[in-house]
């Protein structure tokens, strides 16, 4: 992990920052075409970019698709701001710490069932950025193709800020809550709830807590989008008004501040003379959101057998080939069981899409123990995986009443392509040695009649 840009932060400023994190307003619904002004007047009206825009701001667009997209696919944002992104210094290269960036070549992909336990606790003044650690992923971010898996611990809030040309940012926190500053204005996430930062938007991470850690999917792919519903009909899974966009808020602020932008795997940074976070006023459909898990729509079976877990996905990135993701974001929230004559827990499977999954908090329902909050596991490709043996002989001998599980959050990335583990991921001393054996003593019970 490398050191820079960090402070600091007392109590006292934390508990500012939480109460300031907790009154927040949003705006609601995914995909919806917000606007959002921080001072009156400051959006101009019935066009995007006037002779003069209102109040001396400069008018910018933010494209997050290319333009000539289908309109249901579509992302744009309209910018109204202080100075224009343009008014930058060169950018240089800065250390890369732990992120790593496909394509993934440094190991060869593994077939073998994978569990670590958390990262350890990282130095002293390491913030969002400076704690990211890349567990590995797949695709080609220069073909803007496939993902990556990271891991992120701080105990500092950043006073730099961040953007990402390579894709957009899923943050799945597990520990600490996080106030995230962002061109758009300020969201307020915490465990159990997820952020998701648009490609190429900038951003700083304050923390609430004394550390953070968590998860982040980056995207590199067509940007994420609700799945379509089909037969469940108009409403349910993760319900689009349940998504909450930011208010804009702005920093008016001049003095050197450090940006520190990822592009094609490599950070690159310049000191800005003022902060970039100075949008007054917006609007459009390119825009980050904060959405609770637990407000996720559970559906599941009431006769017998499962839905395949793509019934749990929240958010999806689709390919080229209608119903093949390059990556989709599914949940295990609480939920009722209750089918009739059913192997309950998650049955055992080979999948052709390759699964990296992370805990939030308590347990999951196919592991006994071992995968632990923080921690993950990854079944690559056709790695044959499923309750361990405990969990099977205590589902198969019992008792079929309803049963709600209500102990634990669990969500998977799960991926068209395997995931290529980084050299740090590979040989982590937190990488479990003998993930194996959870399945140990799963003996023959066949008797032939
Ligand atoms: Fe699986």
């Amino acid at each position: 992990m490398s050191d820079g840009g960090t402070s600091r932060t007392s109590g006292f400023e934390r508990g500012e920052a939480r109460k300031a994190a907790e009154g927040l307003s949003y705006l609601s619904g995914f995909g919806n075409e917000h606007a959002s002004e921080a001072v009156p007047g400051a959006l101009p009206e019935g066009r995007n970019a006037p002779q003069r825009a209102p109040l001396g701001l400069y008018a910018e667009q933010l494209s997050g698709t290319a333009f000539t997209e289908p309109r249901a696919q579509n992302r744009r944002s309209w910018l109204y701001r202080i100075r224009p992104s343009a008014a930058h210094p060169a950018f240089t290269r800065t250390g890369n710490g732990a992120v790593r960036t496909a394509p993934f070549t440094e190991t060869v992909p593994d077939p073998n069932r994978l569990r670590w336990n958390p990262l350890p606790e990282p130095p002293a003044g390491t913030d969002f950025l400076a704690g990211l650690w890349t567990v590995g992923g797949n695709g080609d971010v220069a073909q803007r193709t496939g993902m990556a898996v990271h891991l992120y611990h701080a105990n500092s809030s950043m006073e730099r800020v961040f953007s990402d040309a390579d894709g957009e940012l899923l943050i799945v926190p597990e520990r600490g809550g996080l106030l995230l500053h962002t061109e758009f204005g300020r969201l307020h996430v915490e465990p159990a709830h997820v952020a998701l930062i648009p490609r190429g938007v900038r951003f700083r991470v304050e923390l609430l807590d004394d550390s953070a850690r968590g998860y982040v999917c980056e995207n590199y792919g067509a940007p994420f989008r609700l799945p379509d519903l089909g037969p469940i009909g108009a409403n349910g899974l993760a319900n689009a008004r349940d998504f909450r966009a930011p208010v804009a808020a702005y920093e008016d602020v001049t003095g050197p501040v450090e940006v520190v932008n990822k592009f094609c795997g490599n950070l690159w940074t310049a000191v800005y003379d003022h902060s970039p976070l100075d949008v007054v006023a917006w609007h459009g459909n390119h825009v980050p959101y904060v959405y609770d898990l637990r407000r996720f729509n559970v559906i599941g079976t009431i006769s017998y057998d499962h839905p395949d877990p793509s019934i749990f996905t929240v958010l999806t990135s689709p390919s080229d080939t209608p119903g093949l993701a390059g990556v989709d974001f599914v949940v295990f929230a609480p939920r009722w069981l209750v089918g009739e004559d059913t192997f309950r827990p998650p049955y055992f499977h080979r999948n052709v899409m390759s699964e990296y999954m992370g805990l939030v908090e308590g347990a999951y329902d196919a592991k006994a123990e071992g995968f632990v909050p923080g921690g993950g596991s990854l079944h690559n490709m056709m790695s044959a995986h499923g309750p361990d043996q405990e969990t099977f002989e205590r589902a198969s001998a019992a008792e079929l009443r309803p049963h709600k599980i209500d102990d634990g959050l669990a969500f998977m990335f799960e991926t068209r392509w395997p995931v290529t583990l980084t050299p740090q991921a590979a040989h982590a001393d937190h990488l479990q040695q003998r993930y194996d054996d959870v399945w140990r003593g799963l003996e023959p019970h066949f008797r032939a009649l």
